[in-house]
Order: C-alpha cells, then structure tokens, then sequence
C-alpha cells in the first residue's frame, strides 16, 4: 500500500537523526512502530541508545526488538522523540491521540531537544481544524460534565469506547473527541479545553515540533521549524 511505503521512508530517514549514546522518544501508533522495528536492527548492528517508550505498547514492541528501554525519571532527559502524528500543517503543528496515547507522548515530547514527527503525507493538511476529530483526555468522575459543556459550546463531542466500554488511556482516563472544524484560532481552543475542570490534556501539539519527515511516494520531504516559530 502507498501509505505503508511513505510510512516506512518516512521512519527509516528518521534513523538518521539518532545517534551512538543518544536517549531516544519512542512514539506511538503504526509509523512509530516501523521506526522502532528498523531501530531493533540498527542497535543489533551494535548502535548503542536507550529508548523511552510513550505508551505500554511501544515498550513491549521496543523490547521485543532489542531497544533497553527506561523510564523517564531515570533519565530526566531526550536528546531526540521520534512520533507519528494524526495530523499536521505548515506551521508543523500536530493532532494527536488518535490510539489514545496523547498524554505520555506529550510529556515525551515536552522532555525532548529534538522533536521529530513521521508522517504519511495523507497526514499533511491545510486546515488542522478540518483535519482531524481532536481528542482530549478526561478524568473519569468529569467525562459526562465535560462532554455536556462541549455539546452546547457545538464540538459535537463523541466519547471514545472499547467495545461497549469507555475507552481507558494509560492512567485509567476517558477519551472524547470533538469536532473543531468552528475553531480558528487554535492557541486560545487550547487554553480554553485547558481551563475546564477536568481536562487533563488536549491532542493538540502547537509548540513541540522541531521537523516533520512526511513519505512522499517512495521519498521523504522535510518541513522544517523556521526561526521564530517555537514560543
Ligand atoms: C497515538 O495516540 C497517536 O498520537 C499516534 O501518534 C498517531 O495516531 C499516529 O498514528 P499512526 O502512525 O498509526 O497514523
């Protein structure tokens, strides 16, 4: 499948960024996945990295490629985060959450000097509003009050399920995704999701990304962070 072929371009130009000694970010979802499969061969080819994996999938894939990997607090620090993304614009601002892991990979990514997002170039858009459902991660006791807010401030929130069930986030947290497709300004939806009681994190990544390697065909193309672009 084209998608798999840019994916699978788009991780293995990502390996460039990864040096002898570094503590890498192990991102969630499928193109994370093939970065961490082609990781798995660089290290049994001798590439020494510890990985610090952002959710319990990614820890048990990364494992079972031969990656040691280690919590955050006993490093303190990423040198580089290599993640997936659900969706990115120009200014290489993100949504993410789509697997539900936006909490962790946030703070990965909030702990990291680099960080570098792998896309299939289905993922690029010019509208980040239109692009994606965004997804927010809610405390439990709060979901039905948040969801209700959201209903009358017009997102058309869905709560995400597993099976007949609430879907359950890494810490045991409820998803809802919400249609944003009425929201311009993306700063000021983050800090109000933000401000509700609740809330514990938004899937919208406005300020993290250093760079973008997107698939393109069987290639790669770069967008990069321009001077002035990160707060
Ligand atoms: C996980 O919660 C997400 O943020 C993923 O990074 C995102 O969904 C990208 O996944 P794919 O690489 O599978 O498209």
């Amino acid at each position: 499948m084209a998608k798999d072929t840019e994916k699978e371009a788009a991780a293995t130009k990502a390996l460039d960024y990864i040096k002898d000694g570094y503590v890498v970010g192990l991102g969630s979802g499928s193109t994370a996945a093939i970065m961490i499969r082609l990781l798995g061969r660089r290290v049994a080819e001798g590439l020494r990295i510890t990985g610090i994996p952002s959710s319990a999938a990614t820890k048990e894939l990364a494992e079972s490629h031969g990656i040691k990997v280690k919590n955050l607090s006993e490093v303190g620090h990423i040198d580089v985060n290599i993640d997936g993304a659900d969706a990115f614009d120009e200014q290489l601002r993100l949504i993410k959450g789509g697997g539900g892991a936006l909490l962790h990979e946030k703070i990965v990514a909030s702990a990291s000097s680099r960080n570098i997002i792998i896309a299939d170039s289905s993922k690029f858009t010019q509208y980040l509003n239109q692009a994606y459902r965004l997804p927010i991660e809610t405390i439990p006791m709060a979901s039905d009050l948040i969801a209700e807010r959201l209903e009358k401030a017009e997102f058309s929130p869905r709560r995400r399920k597993n099976g007949r069930h609430s879907f359950l986030t890494q810490e045991g947290n409820h998803i809802i995704d919400l249609d944003i497709g009425h929201f311009r300004d993306l700063d000021d939806l983050d800090r109000q999701l933000h401000a509700i009681p609740g809330v514990v994190e938004t899937g919208l990544f406005l300020n993290y990304t250093h760079l973008v390697i997107m698939g393109e065909g069987s290639g790669t193309r770069i967008f990069e962070r321009k001077a002035g672009m990160m707060g």
